[in-house]
């Protein structure tokens, strides 16, 4: 099977809420294991960053999906391209919130460099990295 990583940020709308978030998730886990695809959704401060991971077809069928739905706008799309393995082993779709990111503000500065939380100016491994160690950080 070839992997394929997509990676995305976006705004959410003005009236979501972090129960709509988790709810969210909580849909995306068991969807995204029926379809063998692994990834992370980060959640702060009204922005998301996600990381899809798996067989090109489900994962562009579920990209298409997510950009028309209106819980969020100004999808950018910041990566697609092909993986040799994946970084998200085991988690359908792992939830990372934070109110503010001063919250993950060691994380980003140790992966992005930058000091101001700012998705578009990071690159895919950069945000894998990243969305890797809050995870970490929340196993512990
Ligand atoms: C920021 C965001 C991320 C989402 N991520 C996923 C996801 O990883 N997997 C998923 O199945 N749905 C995800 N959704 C929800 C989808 O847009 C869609 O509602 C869901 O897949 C059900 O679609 P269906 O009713 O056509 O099966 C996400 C929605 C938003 C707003």
């Amino acid at each position: 099977m070839q992997l394929y990583r997509l990676v995305y940020y976006s705004e959410a709308a003005d009236n979501l809420t972090i129960q709509d978030v988790k709810s969210i998730s909580a849909k995306a886990s068991i969807k995204n294991e029926s379809l063998l695809v692994s990834g992370g959704l980060l959640y702060c401060e009204g922005k998301f960053l996600q990381i899809l991971e798996g067989s090109i077809r489900p994962v562009n069928k579920l990209f298409e999906t997510i950009l028309r739905d209106p819980r969020h706008k100004n999808v950018n799309l910041i990566e697609f391209s092909r993986v040799k393995k994946r970084e998200f082993e085991g988690w359908e779709m792992s939830l990372v919130f934070f109110p503010t990111s001063r919250d993950f503000y060691p994380e980003y500065i140790k992966y992005s460099g930058g000091d101001s939380f700012d998705p578009m100016s990071l690159d895919g491994d950069v945000c894998v990295a990243f969305l890797r160690g809050l995870l970490e950080r929340q196993k512990r």
